[in-house]
Formats: structure tokens, sequence, C-alpha cells
């Protein structure tokens, strides 16, 4: 069973004025390694902040989509132009290196990402568009909702 750990954010929204917002669907039951996918999770909430530019807004989601629990994070940032969308996950990848925001990223978070999710099976992809934002997502099998109903 998987916990989202979100306090460790705290500091960016008392340091730095980001708002995060949470749209948690309870009850939502998986099995999965919760240190890997909390590794995941927080590549994207990291990207999230460092790309999020002037508009410090980042929705996290956690819902049920069929037989799988999605979570999601969102931002409002650059944005990924469509052409580069395929590269973002090769290892040492980076768009641009002078970024607003100076990060000390080597380009390798969502390669690491990359590996754990294919390595488990589990799908996950971007929506993003230029100056409007991103949206990450990984999606987890279901093992029972809060009813206790199973999923087939
Ligand atoms: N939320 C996002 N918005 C815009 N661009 C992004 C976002 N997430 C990733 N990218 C782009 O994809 C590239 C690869 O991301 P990745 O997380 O692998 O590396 P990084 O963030 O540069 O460094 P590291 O994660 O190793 O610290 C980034 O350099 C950036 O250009
Ligand atoms: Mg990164």
């Amino acid at each position: 069973m998987i916990e989202i750990q979100m306090r460790k954010y705290d500091v960016y929204k008392y340091q730095e004025d980001f708002v995060i917002e949470q749209e948690i669907q309870e009850g939502c039951i998986v099995h999965a390694d919760q240190k890997r996918m909390e590794q995941v999770f927080n590549n994207f909430m990291i990207n999230a902040i460092n790309y999020s530019g002037k508009n410090k807004h980042i929705i996290v989601r956690v819902k049920r989509h069929d037989d799988k629990v999605r979570t999601e994070v969102q931002d409002f940032g650059e944005g990924i132009p469509e052409e580069k969308l395929k590269d973002i996950w090769d290892r040492y990848y980076k768009i641009d290196k002078e970024h607003v925001r100076p990060s000390q990223g080597s380009g390798i978070g969502l390669a690491i990402v990359k590996q754990v999710l294919d390595l488990h099976g589990f799908q996950y992809g971007v929506n993003s568009k230029v100056n409007e934002g991103s949206t990450f997502w990984f999606e987890i099998p279901l093992v029972k909702d809060s009813e206790g109903s199973m999923a087939e």
C-alpha cells in the first residue's frame, strides 16, 4: 500500500510561495514498492518546481482510472515542445541548460523514472504545451477500492 508523503514539499510553499493543490481520491489501494514510487513521484514534483517559472502553481491528483490508480503532477510552467517529448526520458537529456531557476540537474531524473516504471510494467507519460505547462502521470494497477471491491 502506497501513501503519498506531501509534507516534504511544504518548504517550497513557505519559502518560495508555491501553491501546491491536492486532489486525492480516498481509498485507492495499490500494492507497489513504496520507495520506488516515491522516487518517481518526487522526480515529477521536483521537475514541476524547477520548471514552473513564474507560475508557482502545482496540482497533484490521485484518482481511480478504470482498474488503475493514476497519479498526476501538473505544473503551469514553460512546457515542453512536442518534438522534444520523446527525448526527455533519455539519460542526460536537458532541453535548455540555462533555466531561469538554476537547477543542479544532470538530466537523469526522468531516465530513472522510466527505468523504474518500465521494470514494474506501469504506464506513464506526459501531456505538455509550451508556455502552458505539463502534466506528468503514472498508473499503478488498483488492488481494491474503499468499498472493498476488487478490480478485475
Ligand atoms: N515539468 C517540466 N516542465 C518542463 N520541462 C521539463 C519538466 N520536467 C522535465 N522537463 C525537461 O526534461 C528534461 C529532463 O528531465 P530530468 O528530470 O530527466 O532531468 P533534470 O531535471 O534536468 O535533471 P535531474 O532530474 O537529473 O536533476 C529537463 O532538463 C527539462 O528540460
Ligand atoms: Mg529532474
